[in-house]
């Protein structure tokens, strides 16, 4: 496994793979590396030549700047997970091989950048302004910008991302057709906690305690996904609050039944082909996303 911190490092390497023909496949992540990161990497193993994957805790999708701060950095532990998975390539630059002066100015003024379209119109509509978009300002314009940058870098015949980030996926997936990138979004399935909870780098911040307190968040999507043919999107959503709301520690911050598609919330599920429920919790000082295809 080779690490590279340069841009130009990289790109030299991978223009002699590319020379041989290979394909290759790219996991885009901000490391704290766990099982459901290692899921991608095997995903992409098993259908590109080489697999290239990015550390990089990118400060522009940050709104809250604590959080950046507490973010946990592994590089060493990673690297390690990594070499195991048998990834090929890694690629964990520093921030200012990443940004300009002026680029991470913006973000210290909350002035949301665009020059990462290059001058292209692009407009994620409604998919930014619900849920993880309404909660958190700007969080996927930061997303947006730094996959665009690593598409532009790595150049992948295809690119991994996880369902836990549904909302995610759906943006990149978004941006990737807008700016005509020819690279094949693949979904990977969430892969989760023996008692539920989805991985996340975050979960490494909760208590033994709160750990197990969290399995209420899947099993509450869980028993929506058993229940959805026979109640209303609006009593599925009261029934869910209410289970929430036993365990005092979990604050909810929302709760969606959304169109797999468009995100829109729905309010009867004759109005979707294929429907999502989405949730974001707070426990303790940590905040948690997880969703479940309902159908
Ligand atoms: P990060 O949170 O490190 O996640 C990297 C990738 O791993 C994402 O595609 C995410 O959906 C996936 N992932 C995380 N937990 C998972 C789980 N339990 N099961 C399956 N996949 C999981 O998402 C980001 O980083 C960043 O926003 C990034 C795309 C790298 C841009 O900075």
């Amino acid at each position: 496994m080779i690490i590279f911190n340069s841009i130009e490092q990289l790109q030299n390497h991978l223009n002699s793979i590319r020379n041989q023909k290979k394909s290759v496949g790219f996991v885009p992540t901000m490391g704290a590396l766990h099982q459901g990161h290692i899921s991608l990497i095997n995903r992409a193993k098993a259908d590109s030549d080489v697999v290239v994957c990015s550390i990089f805790v990118n400060p522009t999708q940050f709104n809250d700047l604590s959080d950046l701060d507490k973010y946990p950095r592994t590089l060493a532990a990673d690297c390690q997970l990594l070499e195991k998975a048998n990834c090929d390539i890694v690629f964990a630059p520093e921030v200012t091989e990443m940004y300009t002066e002026a680029e991470l100015d913006l973000k210290k003024q909350k002035i949301e950048d665009k020059s990462w379209t290059l001058g292209k119109q692009v407009d994620f509509g409604m998919l930014e302004t619900v849920m993880e978009g309404a909660q958190r300002p700007g969080h996927f314009n930061g997303v947006a910008q730094v996959v665009s940058k690593l598409f532009r870098i790595v150049s992948p015949d295809k690119a991994y991302f996880g369902q836990k980030d549904f909302q995610q996926l759906a943006i990149i997936r978004s941006m990737t057709k807008q700016l005509e990138m020819p690279i094949q979004i693949i979904a990977c399935d969430i892969i989760r906690e023996p008692n539920g909870l989805a991985m996340s780098s975050r979960n490494e911040r909760l208590t033994k305690e709160e750990r197990s307190l969290a399995a209420i968040i899947s099993q509450t999507l869980y028993t929506i996904k058993q229940e959805y043919l026979s109640k209303s999107v609006g009593v599925l959503k009261q029934e869910a609050l209410q289970n929430i709301q036993t365990v005092p520690a979990i604050t909810m911050e929302y709760i969606e039944i959304s169109d797999s598609d468009s995100l829109q919330a729905i309010s009867d599920f004759k109005q979707s082909k294929s429907a999502v429920v989405c949730i974001a919790v707070k426990l303790g000082a940590v905040r948690l996303i997880d969703n479940v295809v309902l159908y």
